[in-house]
C-alpha cells in the first residue's frame, strides 16, 4: 500500500483500461483507488490528470463501467480527460505481439493518449506547485 502510494505521489497522470463487471468496475479496482484515497487527508488522487477507457466484449464496450468511475475519480478530486472511449472487444482485436490489430480503433486511441499527453504536459507546472 505504501509503495502504491509512493508511485501515485510520483505519477504526472493516471490512465486506467478498465473492464466492466457488472455494470460496474471491478472490485479489485475499486478496492486500489480505495486504498489510494486513505488514510484520512492524505488522498493520492486529488489533482491527478486522468484517462479513462475500457474493453468488454458487450456492445456498449465497458461504457457504463466506466460512467461508474468517472464518478467515483471526480468525487476524489481528480482532472478528467474529456471524451469517451468505449473499445468492443474482439478476439481478433490484439494480435500476437499484443498491439492493437484494428487500424481505426488503435487511431481513435492513439489521438486520446495523444490529448491526454498535451493535458499532463499543461498541467504538470500546476502539479508540481501543489505538491511543494
Ligand atoms: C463478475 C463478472 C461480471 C462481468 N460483467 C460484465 C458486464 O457487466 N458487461 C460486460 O460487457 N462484460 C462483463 N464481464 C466480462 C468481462 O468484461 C471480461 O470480458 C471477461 O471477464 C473476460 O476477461 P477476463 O479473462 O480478464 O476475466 C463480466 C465478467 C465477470 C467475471
Amino acid at each position: 500500500m505504501v509503495r502504491f502510494k509512493n508511485e501515485l505521489a510520483r505519477a504526472d497522470g493516471v490512465l486506467i483500461v478498465t473492464p466492466e463487471h457488472d455494470r460496474a468496475i471491478p472490485a479489485a479496482l475499486k478496492n486500489a483507488i480505495d486504498w489510494g484515497a486513505r488514510p484520512w487527508g492524505k488522498n493520492s488522487w486529488t489533482g491527478k490528470p486522468a484517462f479513462i477507457t475500457g474493453t468488454s466484449p458487450g456492445a456498449i464496450g465497458s461504457a457504463l463501467a466506466q460512467q461508474h468511475l468517472r464518478s467515483v475519480m471526480t468525487g476524489l478530486g481528480m482532472i478528467l480527460l474529456g471524451g469517451e472511449a468505449y473499445v468492443t472487444f474482439k478476439p481478433d482485436l490484439i494480435d500476437q505481439h499484443g498491439n492493437i490489430a484494428d487500424e481505426s480503433t488503435g487511431k481513435f486511441l492513439a489521438d486520446f493518449v495523444n490529448r491526454f499527453a498535451h493535458l499532463v504536459t499543461r498541467l504538470a507546472p500546476v502539479a508540481q506547485a501543489s505538491a511543494a
